[in-house]
């Protein structure tokens, strides 16, 4: 029998969707759909931390999402910077690295101090690498990567003709963590959304129809399941990759 511990994906990103569905079913308010996904958060976490999995890059708001009604926005400032203040020591006493990955400037200070000081305070840890995308695009990832490359071509210290993928791809948000293995998307929808871009492209793709605040430890063993059962080929041949003929 195939050893499945050799197939745990080191770096899983989820693209955290149905909130507001599962509100509705309930006939409640989308921000009772929010509160109830940040338990799920919770447990997800927990989830990895006992798997040993090094990193989980969670998509919480995306640069499209400040569309969405003022209030619902409004709502989800709220519930993060209650989340940070009741958080951040517990999970730093599990030794969770914690990182915002996005554009952090354009949110409020004192949500922006609590980002930086999470960060600041678990940047030892090495247990679980958790990256929350707030306010990320995958296409800003790739805009700021190009820039940080163009800006070491002016300053000198690269020649432009050396920009190529591998360089470019140590500007990138998520560039000194292990590659993205596994990318799930709850909520039944089948797209990417934005998120991770350049991160995606040979990752494996799982797509639950659960609502995310019912997303729980048994549907994430599931996925990596699903994980494990993939043949990883890279563009090359099952043979090569020591698969069947
Ligand atoms: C995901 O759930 C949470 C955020 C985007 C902040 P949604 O709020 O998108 O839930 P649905 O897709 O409307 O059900
Ligand atoms: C993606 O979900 C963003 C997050 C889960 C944070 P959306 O609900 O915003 O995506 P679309 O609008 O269905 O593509
Ligand atoms: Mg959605």
């Amino acid at each position: 029998m195939e050893n499945s511990t050799n197939k745990l994906p080191r770096h899983i990103a989820i693209v955290m969707d149905g909130n507001g569905r599962w509100a509705k079913q309930r006939h409640r308010p989308r921000t009772f759909g929010h509160r109830a996904g940040q338990k799920a958060v919770r447990a997800i976490i927990e989830a990895c931390l006992r798997r040993g999995i090094e990193a989980l890059t969670l998509f919480a708001f995306s640069s499209e999402n400040w569309k969405r009604p003022q209030d619902e926005v409004g709502a989800l400032m709220e519930l993060f910077l209650k989340a940070l203040d009741r958080e951040v020591n517990e999970l730093h006493g599990y030794g969770v690295r914690i990182r915002f990955v996005g554009e952090l400037a354009a949110f409020a200070p004192a949500l922006r101090e609590r980002m930086y000081a999470a960060m600041e305070k678990t940047a030892g840890n090495a247990k679980l690498a958790l990256n929350i995308a707030v306010n990320y695009g995958g296409r800003w990832d790739i805009a700021q990567a190009a820039r940080q490359a163009a800006q070491a071509a002016v300053r000198g210290e690269i020649d432009a003709t050396q920009i190529d993928e591998a360089r470019l791809a140590g500007y990138f948000s998520l560039a000194d963590l292990p590659p993205l293995d596994l990318f799930i998307r709850t909520g039944g929808e089948k797209r990417v959304s934005n998120f991770l871009l350049w991160q995606l492209a040979y990752a494996e793709l799982v797509f639950s129809e659960t609502l995310w605040p019912d997303f729980d430890a048994a549907h994430l063993d599931a996925a990596i399941a699903d994980f494990a059962g993939r043949e990883r080929r890279y563009g090359k041949t099952s043979a090569q990759v020591g698969g069947g003929t």
